[in-house]
């Protein structure tokens, strides 16, 4: 028995995205007497039961460790590992599985770049571009090699709650000083999507590499490296569906081969004296010690189960959620909407008269209603903002029109309790 591919049939022709809710056992259930809405999506995603059926198989049937063994399962779940690259590399349609760097998620994938890429390329006066809607994810790494290196952060500018980048700013800012464009490729407070192909290509224009954080994007849209035009990319398996503690790097090939390792250890290496080694060949030179192999299995599985839904599909469906969400929101008197009107993603963040977030979220939880309120690791977007948080919803292909208007319901009665 083999978890070699991944088990997860395509899914039939569905008309209505909610009928997949019953892949979703978890979302079947009633919290504080309430059925549960499950809108903290962009924290993360629920699993379907071809995710954890997957990964259960795998343990089952499979587990062994990889690459260093000669014994059958050992075989079994290198082979296993290696077809999760291959097919993480389909869904970015990266040229080569040998582009894609396991990880423990989005912020590992930067952390790594910044030391690598960064501590090697950055000298006293270089500049690094980021945007002012950075999670605090590609913020802190960048502000720790900059202080190593002497390289200075620059901010490309956001224009207010309507949450567009300041792309009239842009040819001030990203000048030949300017070694690495780092930005999101969707805001995971203000919901925008960034025109990221054309401003990797703009990154190109001046000789800085780019690096696009697609934590919000890659299980909501297609995605594309090679049209999209980036050095790296960064995204989470647990954002899209598959399990918590992997995630991906895309490297361009020559990008990643140039750079040295990262964390040393085991299978990084091709051999090792007593004074020094050297390194094995990419992608294996960053993945020191033993990688999450269930965690490609569940990462497999999820890609396979979105690819079936179709992401345009995926896409389309949160924009219209939070289109949705937004309108009946702006209908709520004292409520401040953040993020653009039109085109945004699946998230929707807000605030309700003058009840703190956290007030907000609690209440709505009394209700069943899972939201998120905080500063969502955007502590600077915030003061750009003038707030100190904000409420959060943030929506996914399983969720349903009804589940807004259930929010809008819960938020009248959240509004009356605190007398507005
Ligand atoms: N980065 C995740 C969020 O925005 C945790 O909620």
């Amino acid at each position: 028995m083999s978890t070699g591919n991944s088990t997860a049939e395509p899914l039939p022709p569905v008309r209505d995205l909610s009928a997949l809710r019953a892949d979703f056992p978890i979302l079947n259930q009633a919290v504080n007497g309430h059925p549960l809405v499950y809108l903290d999506n962009a924290a993360t995603s629920q699993k379907p039961v071809a995710v954890i059926e997957a990964m259960d198989r795998y343990y089952r049937c499979d587990n062994a460790n990889v690459h260093r063994g000669i014994h059958e399962l050992s075989n079994r779940a290198t082979a296993t590992m290696e077809n999760s690259r291959a097919r993480a590399a389909r869904f970015l349609n990266a040229a080569r599985s040998s582009e894609v760097v396991f990880t423990r998620g989005t912020t590992e994938s930067i952390n790594l770049v910044a030391a690598t890429w960064g501590a090697d390329n950055l000298r006293p006066g270089d500049q690094i571009l980021l945007t002012e809607m950075e999670h605090h994810s590609n913020l802190v790494p960048w502000q720790l090699v900059a202080r190593r290196t002497g390289a200075e952060l620059v901010f490309l500018p956001v224009t207010g709650d309507e949450g567009l980048l300041d792309l009239a700013r842009l040819d001030a800012l990203l000048t030949p000083r300017v070694r690495l464009f780092a930005l999101t490729h969707v805001s995971n407070t203000l919901g925008t999507v960034n025109p990221v192909a054309e401003l990797c290509e703009r990154a190109r224009k001046v000789g800085a590499v780019s690096l696009v954080d697609a934590a919000q994007s890659a299980g909501h849209l297609p995605l594309d490296v090679q049209a999209i035009g980036c050095d790296f990319l960064a995204c989470s398996g647990h954002k899209l569906c598959g399990p918590t503690g992997i995630g991906l790097l895309y490297g361009r090939q020559e990008q990643l081969e140039a750079m040295p390792p990262w964390q040393g250890g085991g299978e990084m290496i091709s051999s090792v004296d007593f004074h020094e080694s050297r390194w094995n060949v990419v992608p294996h030179k960053f993945e020191a010690g033993t990688p999450n192999i269930a965690g490609s299995v569940g990462l497999h599985a999820a890609f396979d189960y979105l690819d079936a839904i179709g992401r345009q599909r995926i896409f389309q469906h949160d924009q219209e959620l939070a289109g949705y969400a937004y309108e009946r929101l702006t209908t709520l008197s004292g409520t401040r909407v953040f993020g653009p009107r039109t085109g945004r993603s699946g998230v929707v963040s807000f605030l309700l008269d003058d009840v703190h977030a956290h007030d907000l979220v609690t209440a709505a939880d009394q209700f069943g209603v899972a939201l998120r309120g905080g500063h969502h690791c955007n502590q600077p977007l915030m003061r750009k903002l003038g707030v100190p948080s904000t409420a959060r919803a943030s929506f996914y292909f399983y969720n349903t029109r009804a589940e807004v208007d259930r929010l809008i319901e819960v938020l009248r009665e959240i509004r009356r309790f605190f007398g507005g």
